[in-house]
């Protein structure tokens, strides 16, 4: 399809077995063909450091760029002490800079956080969101989704273990499409 939307998912996980990148995956799998979901990979950024900036590390140039390609982007956030994770913030916080060059700015954004505790990482979720304000992303406010023990979503074969999460996921993804339709910045 000439129109379809490519999202570049932005997982605050760099664990190998991470539940938050399966979710992204099978949030992935779930999308219309309208709607290309990729994560993109943020472990290879070092630390932001505006002293960086004159000559950039490789990775924050690549990193920019492919993100500022997307039309869209999803950040999927398991939950570090009631907040954001590191890596995340960090991926945030490269995208950011330099000042006036953000690679966020007008562009639509969701938030899926995900925890095997009960509380779907709702702190981390709210402290996205927080940054997402002054970063000047148009943001899906509905559905939220807090996924809560994201350690069993999934079967042995990788199908979802309970059809409503799944149900819920599908919902979510078409959500966002339409959301991305409506705010992205050739929409008007
Ligand atoms: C955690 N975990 C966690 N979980 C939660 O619900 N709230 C929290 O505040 C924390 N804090 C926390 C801190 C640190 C340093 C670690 C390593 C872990 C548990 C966390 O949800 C769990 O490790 C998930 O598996 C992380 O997501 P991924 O890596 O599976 O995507």
């Amino acid at each position: 399809m000439s129109d379809t939307l490519d999202v570049a998912a932005i997982v605050g996980s760099l664990r190998r077995d991470s539940y938050t990148r399966r979710l992204v995956e099978a949030l992935a799998a779930l999308a219309p063909p309208s709607l290309r979901v990729e994560i993109v990979p943020i472990g290879n950024l070092s630390l932001y450091n505006p002293d960086d900036e004159p000559e950039p590390p490789a990775a924050w140039i690549e990193f920019r760029n492919r993100v500022r390609r997307a039309q869209a982007v999803l950040f999927a956030t398991p939950e570090y002490n009631r907040s954001v994770p590191a890596c995340l913030k960090n991926a945030m916080d490269v995208g950011s800079r330099p000042y006036g060059q953000s690679i966020w700015a007008g562009k639509p954004a969701a938030v899926i956080s995900a925890s095997p505790g009960l509380m779907g990482a709702f702190g981390a979720n709210h402290h996205v969101r927080q940054s997402l304000v002054f970063l000047n992303m148009p943001t899906m406010q509905q559905p939220e989704a807090y996924i809560s023990g994201s350690d069993k979503l999934f079967d042995a074969a990788g199908a979802f273990v309970n059809p409503s999460t799944r149900e819920f996921c599908a919902r979510f993804v078409s959500a966002f499409e339409a959301w991305i339709r409506r705010t992205r910045p050739s929409a008007g």
